[in-house]
């Protein structure tokens, strides 16, 4: 049984990578979708002053914004979505190692700034994304340009990969399969919880000070696991929720986060507190993929 349960998540990050879709497809469907942001002609209002930063996550692209961008859009956010990460797959990102993908972000948060004129971002990233905009803050130059960090089944902690990687360290093949993983996806092993990366991010702690910062998890995440990896814990300003404890019966997993309308009205209501609606618990999903 347990076997099977490692091969269904290892399934699952396959299911992902299908999902953002495939070569020069990907690209087509990235072009149209690009439409509605990355204008770097927006001009922040008063209402919105920050423009929002959407960090999509491994294997993925910034077509995982497909959903939630346009609310954004239409409550008047300049909202802006790199595509980060490329590395042996052509098209699909968040592959890369980390280190290497939060220069690039952090280039392109540096535009996003330079383009609106303002002087701090928020950001929102789904999985291996909610974390690239602390690693910048900390060891990239990014330190007081972040007004509010809100991940969305962020690999804060790392995971293991619904056991997978607990498998694989516990049987010693984890540096053993590091090179094979590094040839393809160098942020797969990164993410494992059992490995080095995780040393350097969280040594001084895995929050960032003076930094609104609001994290959403879901029980049926099969990618990131435990759910609780997902959160952080030493800045006790930090808000930290569990899906099910809005709606207790969505279901939606890693994936289905990304286009689940109680997850995108959450993750609003953080970015602008003062004019937060009521969650609606009939929009919840029953996707635990
Ligand atoms: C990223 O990390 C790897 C492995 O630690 C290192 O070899 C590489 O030079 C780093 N790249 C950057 C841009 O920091």
């Amino acid at each position: 049984m347990a076997i099977i349960h490692h091969y269904m998540a290892a399934a699952k990050m396959l299911l992902t990578a299908t999902l953002a879709l495939s070569g020069a497809q990907a690209a087509a469907i990235q072009k149209r979708a690009s439409s509605g942001y990355n204008d770097f002609d927006c001009k922040p209002s008063a209402a919105h002053p920050r423009p929002v930063i959407l960090i999509h996550g491994t294997a993925c692209t910034s077509v995982s914004w497909i959903a939630l961008y346009p609310k954004l859009v239409k409550e008047g956010y300049c909202v802006f979505a790199p595509d980060y990460g490329q590395y042996t797959i052509p098209f699909i990102g968040g592959t890369g190692p980390i280190n290497e993908s939060a220069v690039q972000v952090g280039k392109f948060a540096e535009k996003v700034l330079r383009a609106t004129g303002a002087t701090q971002a928020d950001f929102v990233g789904h999985s291996q994304g909610g974390l690239i905009a602390r690693y910048w803050s900390l060891f990239l130059g990014g330190e007081g340009k972040i007004g509010a960090t809100v991940g969305i089944a962020a690999t804060t902690h790392g995971t293991t990969l619904s056991g997978f990687t607990t498998l694989l360290h516990e049987t010693g093949t984890d540096k053993a399969a590091r090179p094979v993983t590094d040839l393809i996806v160098p942020s797969l092993a990164q993410q494992s919880e059992y490995l080095d990366f995780y040393d350097k991010l969280n040594a001084k702690g895995d929050s960032l000070p003076n930094v609104r910062q609001f994290n959403i998890a879901t029980r049926t995440d099969l990618v990131v696991t435990p759910t609780e990896n997902a959160f952080q814990y030493d800045n006790p300003d930090t808000v930290n929720v569990i899906l099910q404890d809005l709606c207790p019966a969505d279901l939606s997993g890693h994936a289905a986060l990304l286009i689940s309308p109680v997850v995108h009205r959450w993750v609003m209501n953080q970015l602008d507190p003062s004019n937060a609606k009521d969650i609606d618990c009939r929009g919840s999903l029953i996707l635990p993929v």
